[in-house]
């Protein structure tokens, strides 16, 4: 298939294999090996890249997890393409040369692209900026240093004018690109409306569905997978809308981490910090909720919030939809209420009072998967409690409800020995698993212990501990 972006200021073209990765066709065919690989997967950064799409800003996205179709009509800024045409280095670069940010360089190309696209977007928090790079020699500290001694140099007018989609001969060759690949009928489709996609997955129902390919890359490039037919839904802008309406708010399921994080930090400071604690900038930026809830992953993080806020999952198959809550869509392991061509288009959350709280315990505080996530959604009125919602992932083989611990807190007096008392129902509810990230035990422990925590936090007492709060 023939895509065309833009690479540094410059239109390509390329004739690409559907699930060739950004990282490989850079490294391999374009001659720019600055930007470089590292784990493959996601998670150290060394393959951070600029991606701007038009009219939104720049995010800083890992080339080894992004297959070449995901750029269409979008502009890729690669280390090599940091500096000023007149080779003036971009003030991130500079800023660490001066502070010493890096010694032996392997992760510095990585770094200095988060950084750049942190500094375009004015964002200060470079904890976070850097949460997904991973440096092991230099040590963070003059990295942060270099961070803020940037901080105060304006943004350069080379990457702020982003002057490249005015260029009109790009936009009509990828205009044309976009409309002969819809017209496509073959095994790779990149639809550029859910209509679209719906009518080709009615045609193709055995089809793997491309977003944000956190997960389905790592099939490639650690599976080795080849996969056929594909869709890419990269195109299907209508499903990118976030709505509110008069009940609560519909995100559609092309909605990345990213973009969903200040609406529901808004609405539910708790889920909005989890979603900060989601992986790293470079998987939120690219990572849908569509995505995190379609692969059924008994660890995700957004279905134990979504579950514990009463969400309604909508599904299309052709032109049929329709709408179930959350909870019901995660059937066992592997296996999901959807049909052969149904997808999801969307998740709403009705509108309510907040009282959720969202705890993740992992090994790692920041870039790293739930071993448990524990979601509280509670009412105490007079005392008592009225209503309760709890769910958690991590605990079975899907994100699942505690119905049992919610049956036996609900119309008793909001109290410790309440608290108690309900404890032993979390083996009603849960028989987890030991695996690499921790223990059947400890993880019956665990969220027990998020409850005694809720407890504590909504009845005035601190939890002066390092973890997910608003
Ligand atoms: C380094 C790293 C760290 C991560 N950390 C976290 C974490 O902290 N918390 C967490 O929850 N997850 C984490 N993940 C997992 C991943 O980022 C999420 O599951 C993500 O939300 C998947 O979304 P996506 O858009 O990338 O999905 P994709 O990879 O594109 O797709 C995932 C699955 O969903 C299907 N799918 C996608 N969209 C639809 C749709 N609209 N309808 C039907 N099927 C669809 C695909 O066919 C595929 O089966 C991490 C991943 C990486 C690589
Ligand atoms: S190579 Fe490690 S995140 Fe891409
Ligand atoms: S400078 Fe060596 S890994 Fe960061």
């Amino acid at each position: 298939m023939e895509i065309t972006f833009l690479l540094n200021g410059e239109t390509v073209e390329v004739q690409t294999a559907p699930t060739r990765t950004l990282l490989d066709w850079l490294r391999e065919e374009s001659g720019l090996s600055g930007t470089k690989e590292g784990c493959n997967e996601g998670d150290c950064g060394a393959c951070t890249v600029m991606v701007t799409a038009p009219g939104e800003a720049p995010r800083s996205l890992n080339a080894c997890i992004l297959f070449l179709p995901q750029l269409a009509g979008k502009a890729v800024r690669t280390v090599e393409g940091l500096q000023g045409p007149d080779g003036t280095l971009h003030p991130v670069q500079e800023a660490m040369i001066t502070h010493h940010g890096s010694q032996c360089g392997f992760c510095t190309p990585g770094i200095v692209m988060s950084l750049a696209t942190g500094h375009t977007n004015g964002q200060t928090d470079h904890d976070d900026l850097l949460a997904g790079n991973l440096c092991r020699c230099t040590g963070y500290a003059p990295i942060v240093r270099s961070a803020e001694a940037a901080g105060s140099a304006p943004v350069p007018e080379w990457i702020s004018g982003a002057p490249e989609f005015s260029d009109a001969a790009f936009t009509g060759r990828h205009q044309e690109r976009q409309r002969s690949s819809a017209q496509e009928e073959g095994a790779v489709a990149r639809p550029s409306s859910s209509d679209e996609l719906a009518a080709w997955y009615m045609a193709h129902p055995d089809a793997t569905l491309v977003a944000g390919a956190t997960d389905v890359g790592l099939w490639v490039t650690k599976g080795l997978r080849e996969l056929s037919p594909l869709a890419f839904l990269a195109g299907c802008e209508d499903l990118r809308q976030i709505e509110t309406t008069e009940d609560g708010v519909r995100i559609g399921a092309m909605v990345t981490i990213d973009d969903m994080r200040p609406v529901m930090a808004e609405r539910h400071p708790s889920f909005g910090e989890l979603l900060r604690r989601f992986a790293s900038v470079q998987v939120r930026g690219a990572a849908t909720i569509g995505g995190n809830i379609a692969n059924g992953s008994p660890i995700g993080d957004c279905p134990p919030a979504l579950i514990a806020l009463g969400a309604t999952l909508h599904l299309r198959k052709g032109d049929t939809r329709r709408s179930l809550p959350l909870e019901d869509f995660f059937v066992a392991y592997g296996k999901q209420d959807r049909r052969q061509g149904e997808f999801v288009e969307a998740v709403s959350i009705p509108n309510q009072p907040d009282t959720l709280r969202c705890y993740k315990l992992s090994k790692r505080f920041d870039q790293d998967i739930s071993a448990v996530c524990g979601c509280f959604n509670i009412n105490v009125a007079n005392g008592s409690v009225a209503t309760a919602r709890i769910a958690f992932g991590g605990m079975a083989a899907t994100p699942k409800r505690a119905r049992a611990v919610e049956e036996a807190l609900v119309g008793r007096t909001w109290s410790d020995e309440t608290v108690s008392a309900a404890l032993p129902a979390f083996a009603e509810d849960y028989t987890p698993i030991s695996d690499m990230r921790a223990s059947a035990e400890y993880r019956l422990e665990a969220a027990g212990n998020m409850l005694r925590r809720f407890h504590a936090e909504t009845t005035g007492l601190a939890t002066d501990v390092l973890a997910v709060r608003p």
